[in-house]
C-alpha cells in the first residue's frame, strides 16, 4: 500500500533505467504511516536488518553511489537530520544540507513548492521537516522526486514511527500481545500520533497517560478504535505502569504552546526515575524519541530496560533502508 507513485519510467525522462523498476517503494513518497501495511513493515525491517549487517561488517558501501539527498529542515533537528545524512553517506551517496532555511532563499520569501522544485533539479530525493501539518504532502504534489516526511508540525513523523516499531521488534521480539503506554505530550507529539496509527496494525493494547490539556487527539483515538484496538486514557502512570511492556515517554513541546502559562502548568508533571522503574516489569523497555528535557532522569540510563539510545541507532538502519528503497536499490 503506497502513495503517490513517481518517477514513472514511461513519463519521466530523467529516470535511471535498470534494476530500479518494479522495486517496492521505488520512487514513492513517504508521507504518513497510513500508507503502510504489515507486509510493507516486514519488508522494511528485513532491509533494515541487512543494512545493520552491512554497517557492522564494512561500515560504508556504494549502494547509492552517485545519488544525492536534499535535507531540507525548517525546524530544528539533531537525530533525524544527522541520521538521514549518515544513512546517505553510509550508502555512498551525498547530501545537500539545508538545516538553516534562514540562510536559503526561503528567507527571501520563496514558497515551499518552488524550493522543492529547485532542490529536485540537484537531488534524487528530498527529506523535509516543516512546522505545518500537511507540508510534506503539499511538497509532494509539486515534486517529481520522492519526498520523505521528517516531521510536519504536530502531524506525523513516519520515519520515527518506523524506527520506533523496529526498536520494539528488535528489543522484545514481537509486537502482537504487547501493552504500550504513551506518556506526556500526546497532543503535540507527532511521534505518538504516527506510532499509535502504526501499532493499530497489530494486536496491542494502548494506554495514553497525559495531563488533560495534552490528551491524544480524538481523531487518532477514533482511527485506532476503528481497528478494534483497546485504548485507555489515564492521568496517573501508576494505574498502568505494572502492566506496561513498552513505556514510550515524550517531551512536553514548549514550542507548540500558544500560552506559556499552560506549559508551566504541565511541565515536569511526569518524571521517570530509577525509583519509578522498580514498579515496572523486569522485561519491558523505556523509549523516547528524544530530545528529553527532564522527563527521564539520567539515573535510568544504565538500566538495561532503557532503550532510548539504542532506539536512535535503529533509526540509522531504518533510514538507510528507506533511502535505498525509494531510490530503487532494495
Ligand atoms: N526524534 C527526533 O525527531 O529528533 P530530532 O528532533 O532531533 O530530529
Amino acid at each position: 500500500m503506497v502513495l503517490n507513485e513517481k518517477l514513472n519510467p514511461t513519463s519521466n525522462p530523467h529516470l535511471p533505467f535498470g534494476d530500479q523498476r518494479g522495486a517496492p517503494f521505488y520512487g514513492k513518497d513517504i508521507l504518513s504511516v497510513k500508507q503502510f501495511n504489515r507486509q510493507d513493515l516486514a519488508y522494511i525491517f528485513e532491509v533494515a536488518h541487512e543494512m545493520r549487517e552491512m554497517v557492522t561488517r564494512i561500515g560504508t558501501f556504494d549502494l547509492l553511489k552517485g545519488k544525492i539527498l536534499a535535507s531540507l529542515f525548517y525546524e530544528p533537528s539533531t537525530r533525524t537530520s544527522s541520521s538521514f545524512t549518515a544513512a546517505m553517506e553510509r550508502l555512498g551517496g551525498s547530501v545537500i544540507p539545508i538545516n538553516e532555511v534562514k540562510y536559503s532563499s526561503v528567507s527571501k520569501g520563496e514558497s515551499l513548492p518552488d524550493t522543492v522544485r529547485t532542490l529536485e533539479c540537484y537531488a534524487d530525493v528530498i527529506v523535509l521537516r516543516h512546522p505545518e501539518v500537511g507540508a510534506s504532502a503539499e511538497a509532494a504534489k509539486y515534486a517529481r522526486k520522492p519526498i520523505i516526511n521528517a516531521g510536519d508540525g504536530v502531524g506525523e513523523h513516519p520515519t520515527q514511527a518506523l524506527l520506533d516499531l523496529f526498536t520494539i521488534v528488535e528489543e522484545l521480539g514481537q509486537v502482537d500481545g504487547l501493552t504500550v503506554t504513551m506518556l506526556g505530550d500526546l497532543k503535540y507529539g507527532r511521534t505518538v500520533h504516527s506510532l499509535a496509527r502504526l501499532l493499530s496494525l497489530y494486536d496491542v493494547r494502548l494506554n495514553y497517560v497525559s495531563p488533560e490539556i495534552l490528551r491524544m487527539p480524538a481523531e487518532i483515538i477514533e482511527e485506532v478504535d476503528g481497528k478494534d484496538i483497546p485504548q485507555a486514557e489515564h492521568r496517573d502512570l501508576e494505574a498502568v505502569l505494572a502492566e506496561t511492556d513498552v513505556l514510550y515517554v515524550t517531551r512536553v513541546q514548549k514550542e507548540r504552546f500558544e500560552n506559556l502559562d499552560d506549559y508551566d502548568a504541565v511541565r515536569g508533571l511526569y518524571v521517570i526515575d530509577a525509583e519509578t522503574m522498580t514498579r515496572a516489569k523486569a522485561e519491558m523497555i523505556v523509549m523516547h524519541p528524544l530530545p528529553r528535557v527532564g522527563e527521564i532522569s539520567m539515573d535510568v540510563d544504565d538500566d538495561p530496560r532503557a532503550a532510548y539510545f539504542r532506539q536512535m541507532e535503529y533509526g540509522l538502519y531504518i533510514r538507510m533502508a528507506l533511502l535505498a528503497m525509494v531510490l530503487g536499490k532494495a
